[in-house]
């Protein structure tokens, strides 16, 4: 089938890339003319593992295309698949205005039937301000339907997640919409790919919101969980074990630490508690969610400052600045709290990730970046550890203890085992363990 998608961004870019992988002729529209150019020069504007080889192999297939073309993208394909981004507003609402600019174009130029599906995350009832300005804007022959098909992906595990996903979530209101969307995925769907669920347009459009909430809270759940295991003199590890075995519960999500970050769950929290807020529903459960997470941040900082007593001139080694491994995404990253907090307090900051620091360092250029995890660590007072990337783990602990001026180290992911960290010498804060 054809289909055009609008917005190559994480969402646009691994779904249509993807959808091609799978057989279909995919056109990719965006405005970002530097984006499309790299795109064609098999260039990646996004770090996703595996993403170059599934854009390259299709792109030779000539099963996908990139334009900046708009009016192209409608004419393309009869489904339209929006996924433009949707940035937090001033007050914490989603901020509809690239989602509206696109409808608008697409109704200019339509010329028979289409279907524009709801691809990035909106809040609920958008679909009928959608309805709203194609009828405003179109010719009134031309028919045309809106779909919702919230994304379910993960940054870092995006190809596998698009490809085999646990369910596709299509809420749809006519049987023309449904039998295109059933087409779209019936390939994934034929290779393992979940199930497929169909259902009313604004509850797709919710159960969006509700699952990243729901994950969001599972995760400040474990993290307030994790302070009273360190008042009690429990194992935060061990409950969330005892806990994720009942199939009920799940392990998944309930890792402890230094609190969720990245592009979705921040803004994803904030916009569904505005939503229900406009809506007249006081989400209080959500606000202490974000407190939770909030305050696991303080937390650890206090640890720093308990272990250092002073911050000024002490050498600190911050390993990871992505807000996850497996991505150069800093967006609400752990150490975009960290960095300007010590940096304040007088610490010589040295910072290393394998991949987030180029993107860090648009942020901050006059810090000292590192591509190896020994001279980064080197000398240091206290390392602190924010996002899992395997290479921390592999490192060697006697080889961090030899490299650094005292042995302290504060994990925000409670990557190592407490009783072999103390050990081998090492003053060992991590999470909610004793
Ligand atoms: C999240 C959702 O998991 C996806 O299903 C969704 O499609 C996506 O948002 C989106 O809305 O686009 P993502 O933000 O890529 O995906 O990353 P996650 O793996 O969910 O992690 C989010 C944050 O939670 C990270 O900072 C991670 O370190 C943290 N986390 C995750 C924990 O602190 N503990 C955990 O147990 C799990």
């Amino acid at each position: 089938m054809k289909i055009t998608i609008v917005g190559t961004g994480y969402v646009g870019l691994v779904t249509g890339a993807c959808f091609s992988e799978v057989g279909h002729q995919v056109l990719c529209v965006d405005k970002d003319e530097r984006k499309v150019n790299m795109l064609r020069a098999n260039k990646m504007p996004i770090y996703e593992p595996g993403l170059d080889e599934v854009v390259a192999r299709n792109v030779a297939a000539g099963r996908l295309r990139f334009s900046t073309s708009l009016a192209e993208g409608t004419e393309y394909a009869e489904v339209i698949f929006i996924a433009v981004g949707t940035p937090p507003g001033v007050e914490g609402q989603a901020d509809l205005s690239y989602v509206e600019q696109v409808v608008r174009e697409v109704a200019e130029h339509m010329s028979s039937y289409r279907l524009l599906v709801e691809k990035s995350t909106v809040p609920v009832n958008t679909a009928e301000q959608i309805k709203r300005t194609v009828l405003r804007y179109s010719r009134k022959d031309v028919a045309f339907d809106v779909a919702s098909n919230p994304e379910f992906l993960r940054e870092g595990t995006a190809i596998e997640d698009a490809l085999q996903p646990d369910r596709v979530v299509v809420g749809v209101e006519s049987e023309r919409a449904s039998q295109l969307l059933r087409a779209i995925y019936e390939p994934i769907i034929a290779r393992g790919g979940g199930v497929f669920v169909e259902m009313g347009i604004a509850s797709a459009e919710l159960t969006k919101h509700a699952s990243n909430s729901f994950l969001a809270m599972k995760i400040s759940y474990i993290n307030a969980v994790s302070r009273i295991c360190e008042l009690a003199g429990a194992d935060v590890e061990q409950v969330a074990n005892g806990m994720g075995l009942d199939r009920r519960i799940g392990r998944q999500f309930l890792k402890a630490g230094v609190g969720y970050g990245g592009s979705c769950f921040p803004k994803d929290v904030d916009a569904f508690v505005h939503l229900a807020d406009q809506l007249g529903y006081d989400f209080d459960l959500l606000k202490n969610v974000r407190q939770i997470n909030e305050a696991q941040r303080d937390h650890v900082m206090q640890k720093i400052r308990h272990e250092l007593w002073v911050i000024q001139d002490k050498t600190v080694a911050i390993l990871g600045l992505a807000f996850k491994p497996c991505t150069d995404d800093v967006r609400e990253a752990a150490s975009l709290y960290f960095v300007p907090r010590l940096r304040e307090a007088g610490a010589m900051l040295r910072l290393w990730d394998p991949v987030a620091t180029d993107n860090f360092k648009a942020l901050y250029p006059d810090l000292a970046y590192f591509t190896d995890i020994e001279a980064c660590v080197r000398d240091a007072d206290l390392v602190l550890i924010l996002t899992e990337w395997s290479q921390i783990a592999d490192f060697g602990l006697e080889r961090l203890r030899s490299l650094m001026k005292c042995p302290v180290v504060v994990d925000g992911r409670n990557m190592f085992d407490p009783k072999e960290m103390r050990a081998k010498g090492f003053a060992y804060h991590c999470v909610g363990r004793p």
